[in-house]
């Protein structure tokens, strides 16, 4: 990865999705990322919302990059459906979303990835924040792709934690399991940016209401953002007045790998478990073997100060 604090290019995919919303107004915002494209998936919503909301997030930060949209499954199971009790049933918390002032582009985002990195061999990061379905269909059209991804920074898993969606399973690797295997035994140096250390990324609700109403965003995150605390109070009873930052963490540790510590680990994906589909198996008996840098540990304070900068949170 290049040092921290040098300019990096990276690709953003994205199921938007509330903190999905975030992590594109994080990325857009960055001095240190070129954000040269964005993918869309399935997830928090179907593909067609999912789409639709990433374009008028990018109208609002008056950003013209460009927009793939990818797969609106699972590589091989059917897809379990959207999440509204967590994302709304328009994916933004039911809060009105702005028509798009365009169209995403007629290139699929697999075959985008692929042109993209086969065009600057080892100088794409790209920072994954949903299904990993896009990228797996990227590498199985395209088998020598995997050496000339610079990384993959992904929010997902739960190395030693418990996940979200089962016991030991987090939504965007038990969304699709064969997909986030492929990635996981790909090669490809890989960040992974759990539950492990998205949990340590509250956003209160004090802070919420502190959001400049002059950013352009303003008005929209703030409903869909209190929606999805809303939300994580109902569904949690140990989460009372705040969210959990996970998208815009991922993006973050791909701006700064040195806001998490991270440690070495094999790690698969369990795809056949009656009660662990999904699970990210960490082989912790093999410290500093592989290519999967597991991070178990954040600065929060450093991540959660430059976020409220980033976004506009006004001080008390
Ligand atoms: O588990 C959290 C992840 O699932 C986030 O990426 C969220 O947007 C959903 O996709
Ligand atoms: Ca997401």
């Amino acid at each position: 990865m290049p040092p921290t604090g040098q300019m990096r290019s990276i690709i953003l995919d994205v199921d938007t999705g509330i903190d999905d919303a975030w992590a594109l107004v994080y990325a857009a915002q960055s001095p240190i990322l070129n954000l040269m494209g964005v993918t869309t998936v399935f997830g928090n919503a179907d593909l067609d919302r999912t789409t639709r909301n990433t374009l008028a997030v990018l109208d609002l930060l008056h950003r013209e990059t460009p927009v793939f949209r990818g797969a609106d499954r699972p590589l091989i199971r059917p897809w379990g459906g959207p999440v509204p009790e967590y994302h709304g049933h328009n994916g933004l918390g039911d809060a009105p979303v702005p028509g798009p002032k365009r169209r995403s582009e007629p290139l699929d985002a697999a075959h985008y990835i692929r042109a993209a990195v086969r065009k600057h061999p080892g100088e794409v990061t790209l920072v994954m924040v949903a299904r990993l379905t896009n990228l797996a269909r990227a590498l199985l059209y395209d088998p020598g792709l995997a050496p000339l991804i610079e990384r993959v920074v992904l929010m997902g898993g739960a190395a030693f934690c418990p996940g979200n969606v089962t016991p030991v399973a987090e939504a965007n690797i038990w969304g699709d399991p064969e997909a986030a295997d492929l990635i996981f035994q790909s090669n490809i140096p890989i960040t992974m940016v759990g539950l492990d250390v998205t949990m340590q990324a509250p956003f209160t609700k004090d802070q919420l209401e502190r959001l400049d109403p002059n950013r352009p965003y303003a008005s929209l995150l703030r409903q869909a953002t209190a929606f999805y605390m809303a939300a994580y109070e109902l569904g949690n009873p140990s989460i009372q007045g705040w969210c959990p930052l996970h998208d815009p963490l991922a993006v973050a540790v791909a701006e700064d790998p040195s806001l998490v510590k991270t440690q070495r680990y094999p790690v698969r994906v369990e795809t056949h478990g009656r009660w662990t589909d999904g699970m990210t198996v960490v082989d912790a008996r093999q410290p500093h073997q592989g290519c999967i840098e597991v991070a178990t540990q954040l600065d929060g304070p450093r991540f959660l100060r430059t976020f409220h900068q980033r976004i506009g949170v006004m001080s008390s």
